[in-house]
């Protein structure tokens, strides 16, 4: 087992009103279990603050599901790191396969989020992953190496996490198997100590449908140091089962 205390994180997407915040957060209140790793929920924008409430006392941290990468602007619609932060927040996801497919979002852009979120004092978790014409075609490690290289920001690397997603895994319920992740996650420790020393200390999720039926195996493979998941954060029970299992 990894020395790194293992971050389970949810992702809620575009899902989530007040009313499922308040019965997750209820139920979260009233959960007799517990987690050796650190909680996250990343909700949407517009529950971000509530959540910080709604999590009071618990141990739940929450964060954002993308940010720009200037501190303010004439950019209508986005969401600015330093504004995360003010609302509680202390992690943003950057760099998501979605955000990349419906937005164009680029390595060198995911960087500059990246970058803009250490600047607002928040740890983003720098989302990559394969295709599954690019696993199919042998180029996963390639892939993800280089994109791990264009999206990490420069300097110290101990504040960063990021997370493998294969995107055919993606909402699909094929979740790669630990071989599979396994290979990927030994790569991408390798290219990050070859990048810098504290590469040893970021944190690699796995991301890609887990589910309280694998997150035991996920989070025992090597290098895996906790899990991000989309579905099954929704629902309290699936994610206090993920939870226990690490
Ligand atoms: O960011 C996590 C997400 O992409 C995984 O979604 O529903 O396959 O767990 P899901």
């Amino acid at each position: 087992m990894s020395a790194l205390k293992p971050l389970i994180a949810g992702n809620w997407k575009m899902v989530g009103l007040p009313a499922d915040l308040k019965s997750f957060a209820d139920a979260m209140r009233a959960w007799s279990g517990g987690s050796r790793g650190g909680l996250l929920i990343c909700p949407p924008a517009t529950l971000l603050a509530a959540a910080v409430q709604a999590f009071d006392g618990l141990p739940i941290a929450v964060g954002g599901q993308d940010c720009h990468a200037k501190a303010s602007g004439a950019h209508t619609g986005d969401i600015a790191a330093p504004m995360i932060a003010a609302a509680g927040g202390t992690f943003v996801i950057v760099g998501h396969s979605e955000r990349r497919a419906d937005h164009g979002e680029t390595d060198a852009q995911v960087k500059a989020k990246a970058e803009a979120a250490l600047a607002a004092g928040l740890t983003p978790i720098i989302c990559i992953g394969e295709s599954l014409a690019q696993r199919q075609a042998g180029e996963t490690l390639a892939v993800v190496e280089a994109s791990l290289r264009g999206s990490l920001p420069s300097g110290d690397l101990a504040r960063v996490v990021v997370a493998y997603e294969p995107v055919w895994a993606i909402g699909t319920g094929l979740t790669a198997n630990a071989d599979q992740i396994a290979e990927v996650h030994a790569h991408l420790r390798k290219v990050l100590l070859s990048i810098d020393g504290t590469g040893a200390a970021v944190k690699l999720l796995y991301g890609g449908s887990v589910k309280p039926g694998n997150a035991a195996e996920i989070l025992a493979t090597p290098d895996v140091n906790g899990v991000l998941v989309g579905g099954a954060s929704l629902v309290a029970a699936d994610f206090q089962a993920i939870a226990s299992a690490c």
